[in-house]
Parts: C-alpha cells; structure tokens; sequence
C-alpha cells in the first residue's frame, strides 16, 4: 500500500507561479471518493477487524498527544477532530484520558465505521457526527482544541473551487474555535510558510512539531508538516470599554 503522503501529496516539481493554484484537481477531494474508501475500509473491519489506513501513521497521532500533554491541556478541555476518517485518533486521545472528544466527517461511511472502531474499544463518550465542515451546524461552537490530520489536505484538492473552499474552511474553523483555541494541522500537501499563509486572517503560528527528514539532491526537507495554530483573542471594541 503506498504511503498516506504519496497519495494525498503534491507532485513533485517546480511550485505554483504567482495566482496559479498549487495543485491540481483530484477525486481525493470529492465526497464520492471517501465514502467508497470508507465503505471498503468498513467492510474489512468487520471482516477481519483492521481499522484501516492511519493517515500519517502512528507516530502522527504520538506528535498531537505529546503536545497536548506537555501543554498540561485540562483532560475535560472541548476538542474537536475535524474529517476524523475512522476516529482512531479520537480513541487514542480518550486512551490517554480526555473525556471531551468529538469527531466530525461528512463521509457517513466514514462515521459508521468510527462508531464500530469506539465500540469495540467501549469509548462510548466519544461523540461522533456526520457534518460537513464546510457548512457547520450551529451545534459545532466552542471547542478549545481542534484537529486536522490530512482534511484540509483532501479539501485542497477539490476539482470544483478550491481556492473558494479553502477560505470556507478558514471561516469555519473562526466559527467553531474559541478564540485563544489552539488548531494543529498535519498536512503533506502544504509547507509551514504556506498554511501560515492560508491561516493568517485570525490565527497566529504558535510552534512547528518536528516530523521526519529527508535528503534529495544534497537538500533537507519534510514530507509532512505539523504545526500549532491559536486563534486570535478578539480585542474588546471601543464599545465594551464604555460599558
Ligand atoms: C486524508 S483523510 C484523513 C482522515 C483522518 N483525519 C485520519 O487522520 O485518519 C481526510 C478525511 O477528511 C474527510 N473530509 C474531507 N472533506 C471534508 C469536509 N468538507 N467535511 C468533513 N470531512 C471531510 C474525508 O471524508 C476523510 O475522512
């Protein structure tokens, strides 16, 4: 099976000329393409019980609960796992004792496979949704912490607009996130200077999580990249001074 990265990455080559959109289309962007991935993924857990591919592998979800951990984030603090694919980064995280968990894909299959995974886990208290994060309802608000382990990846790559949609997320997040919220993105499609970029209206780059090297052509460089964000606290208008 090839590699997460390989398959949700950039091609290689020279980068976007100015205005040009960095990648290409890709059915890796369509709702189609995850729910039949996740079909299979579910027919095969209930065949032989393998929660199917982690994207990033293990060592993405250690980086993410190591951060929490050193952070001492409050184990009851809201946290959201934004396109949770099979939820096992949730089950990790209530395996290290956070209680406020919740997951959201607009993959159905996605979730029914997830609920299977926290059942046979007994994580009951995960909570689980079928939402796309692109139109939240109004019940997703007021989370501390949330997670992307390769959504906003996939959404980059959406053959209808998705220079359009990447904003949409950006808007979404400020509408689910507590401001001074914490955000940490793994992504193997965006470099740090890009998403710093992409989330630079409301959030502030707080720290980049070390990840694997590589060496080509006598040059260091990532194949995925981990960063924390925080939402911007909002100031208090002139409004609120006068009250
Ligand atoms: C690369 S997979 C990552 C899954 C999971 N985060 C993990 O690390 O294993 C991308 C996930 O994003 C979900 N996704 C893509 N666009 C979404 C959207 N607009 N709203 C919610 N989920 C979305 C897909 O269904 C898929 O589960």
């Amino acid at each position: 099976m090839a590699a997460a990265g390989e398959r949700l990455g950039r091609p290689a080559g020279p980068g976007p000329g100015c205005g040009e959109e960095p990648f290409g289309p890709s059915v890796l962007g369509t709702r189609e393409h995850w729910d039949a991935a996740y079909e299979r993924e579910l027919q095969t857990f209930q065949d032989i019980g393998d929660v199917g591919e982690i994207w990033f592998g293990e060592e993405s979800m250690v980086r993410i609960i190591r951060w929490l951990e050193k952070q001492k984030i409050p184990l009851d603090s809201s946290l959201l796992d934004i396109g949770t694919g099979n939820g096992v980064l949730l089950v990790e995280l209530a395996k290290s004792g956070y209680t406020n968990l919740t997951g959201i894909d607009y993959s159905p299959s996605a979730i029914e496979l997830s609920e299977k995974i926290r059942e046979k886990e007994g994580m009951s208290n995960i909570k689980l949704k079928v939402e796309d994060f692109l139109a939240p309802s109004a019940e997703l608000s007021g989370f501390e912490i949330c997670i992307d382990k390769g959504t906003f990846d996939a959404i980059s790559l959406n053959p209808d607009n998705a220079a359009g949609k990447r904003k949409q997320y950006v808007q979404s997040l400020c509408s689910v996130l507590k401001p001074g919220g914490f955000f940490l993105i793994t992504s193997c499609n965006w470099t740090k200077e890009e998403l710093s970029n992409e989330f630079r209206e409301g959030f502030e780059i707080l720290e980049e999580l070390p990840t694997p090297k590589f060496c080509f052509g006598g040059r260091i460089g990532n194949s995925v990249t981990a960063l924390v964000f925080q939402r911007k606290k909002v100031r208090p208008s002139v409004l609120d001074k006068l009250d």
